[in-house]
């Protein structure tokens, strides 16, 4: 590469190229700061239908829509030049057909930019996932613990032990096969997320699941200690920014109510202009 080169966000092959070379770093981001937090740091960042319930206070990601994942996905997008963006497909908008997978997950790459959807789904999505892949959407998959699907799993439980195993190891060759570049392992024993990181030909990116997967994906917001409502055990806080901003929401009121803020060195003489 030349010294003048600009560097440029990856893409999806970069990342699948990825696979048993280097450790492959992501986060969620739902806002152009947050992203540029992480710009050139992270490998890519996803645009997780998390947001619903870590900015919009839902209480699951089953009303997340697609207007707010383009939304969101245009705030990080602004935020990344050498970071890749993937974007979630939400609840209802590719399970009916791939035809309407296809429809929406163009829109979101063409509103947004992004460069890959993310779609919740193992052998019963092989078939959606062979169809984008084939006409130009680069596809994660998301296996073990969909969140999407938390009604029918009957909440947020590990995902492929004992007899399950198996099946979770199927879901996983399966979207591999369809031509999946990468998939997330969520809440999935580490010896099996070992053994599917093994048997696949694509990145497996780790969330509660093993220091062994390729990658590692943590929701910003937990890592951050910004998100506090509760901490699944595969968390770890990298800083207390929720605690921290308490503290100084309440410096600010107890200064407002004593009036001790604004300061002077906050205010304007009228003497020259911006002094
Ligand atoms: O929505 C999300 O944030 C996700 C990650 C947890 C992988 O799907």
């Amino acid at each position: 590469m030349s010294a003048t080169a600009k560097k440029t966000a990856p893409l999806p092959d970069d990342i699948k190229s990825m696979k048993g070379t280097t450790p492959i770093v992501s986060l969620t981001a739902y806002t152009t700061p947050m992203a540029r937090m992480m710009d050139g740091v992270c490998d890519f960042a996803l645009v997780g239908d998390s947001v619903g319930m870590v900015l919009h206070g839902m209480p699951s990601t089953l009303g997340v829509t697609m207007e707010m994942m383009i939304l969101h996905g245009q705030a990080v997008a602004r935020g990344l030049t050498t970071t890749m963006l993937v974007i979630d497909m939400p609840f209802g908008s590719y399970e009916e057909s791939p035809k309407q997978a296809f429809a929406n997950a163009a829109r979101i790459m063409r509103e947004t930019g992004a460069a890959a959807v993310k779609l919740e789904g193992g052998r019963h999505m092989a078939e959606t996932i062979a169809f984008l892949v084939a006409r130009g959407v680069p596809v994660m998959a998301h296996i073990g613990l969909t969140p999407q699907s938390i009604n029918t799993l009957g909440g947020y439980k590990v995902q492929g032990r004992a007899d399950q195993a198996d099946a979770l190891l199927a879901d996983a060759r399966a979207v591999a096969d369809a031509g999946a570049f990468s998939v997330v392992l969520e809440k999935v024993p580490a010896t099996l997320a070992d053994r599917i990181t093994a048997e696949i030909s694509i990145p497996t990116i780790g969330i509660g699941a093993s220091v062994g997967c390729d990658g590692q994906i943590l929701v910003v917001d937990d890592m951050l200690g910004l998100f506090t409502a509760f901490k699944p055990k595969f968390v770890k806080r990298y800083a207390t920014l929720g605690a921290d901003g308490e503290a100084a929401i309440r410096a600010y009121a107890d200064e407002v109510r004593a009036r001790s803020f604004p300061a002077a060195e906050h205010t304007f003489s009228d003497k020259a202009p911006g002094q």
